[in-house]
């Protein structure tokens, strides 16, 4: 567990300072997602793996008046994130160094209640225990809660060469597009545990995942 947080510092100890200018042009549907949120009012959201802040500082801005939440393994990159929102001058942000599959709403951030809304931007495809972090996050929300993720997908309507180009990029960063991402939600929507929304962008570039937790009935 200790080596997620090293190696998280150690991959974003200088990329930090240039991250969000160079990442704009790839992290695509990053918006598309924090437009299709539907935040509302009162409501308490939590980023797992927020790095810079980006969007959580966009969706406090628009929603002043819900409550905004970032974890991050990376306590170097929280740093920055700290800079940036107070920077920004918002007031409700909250960070916290943390792993994805190892948080909970009242431990780690001092709530009595579990979450409206957690997202995963681009952070899925960094996280080996992907699986546990996607079953930690559903177990932190409320019962008429959602999970949304964006991230890479399976490239599956772009050239060949762009795809193994990509794929080799991404490499460096130890990012990895997990194949069994969509199998995993509609396993867990077969279950009646999620109802899901699954909708491939820019030719399969991306992927956003809405998970919304189902109601069982009796
Ligand atoms: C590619 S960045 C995305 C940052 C941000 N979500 C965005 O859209 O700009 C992935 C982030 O996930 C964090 N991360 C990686 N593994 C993690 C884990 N197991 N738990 C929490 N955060 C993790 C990294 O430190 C990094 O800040």
């Amino acid at each position: 567990m200790t080596d997620a947080f090293e190696n998280m510092d150690r991959m974003y100890r200088l990329q930090r300072y240039f991250y969000d200018a160079t990442r704009k042009f790839y992290l695509l549907g990053r918006d598309r997602l924090l437009d299709e949120m539907d935040v509302k009012p009162g409501e308490h959201v939590l980023e797992a793996g927020c790095g810079t802040a980006r969007n959580l500082i966009i969706l406090a801005k628009r929603h002043p008046k819900a409550h905004f939440y970032g974890l991050d393994a990376s306590a170097a990159m929280l740093e920055t994130a700290q800079a940036k929102v107070d920077a920004a001058g918002v007031k409700n942000i909250t960070l916290r160094t943390a792993l994805a599959d190892d948080f909970r709403f009242d431990s780690t951030f001092e709530l009595a209640k579990p979450f409206d809304k957690i997202f995963f931007s681009y952070s899925i495809s960094m996280i080996p225990p992907w699986r546990e972090s996607i079953k930690n996050g559903l177990e932190n929300l409320s019962s008429e809660g959602s999970l949304f993720i964006v991230d890479f997908y399976d490239q599956a309507g772009l050239p060949r060469l762009f795809r193994s180009a990509l794929t080799r990029w991404l490499d460096l960063f130890h990012v990895r597009y997990p194949a069994e991402l969509v199998p995993f939600h509609q396993a867990l929507e077969s279950t009646g545990a999620v109802s899901l929304s699954v909708t491939p962008l820019y030719r399969g570039y991306s992927i956003l995942i809405g998970a919304k937790k189902a109601t069982k009935s009796t």
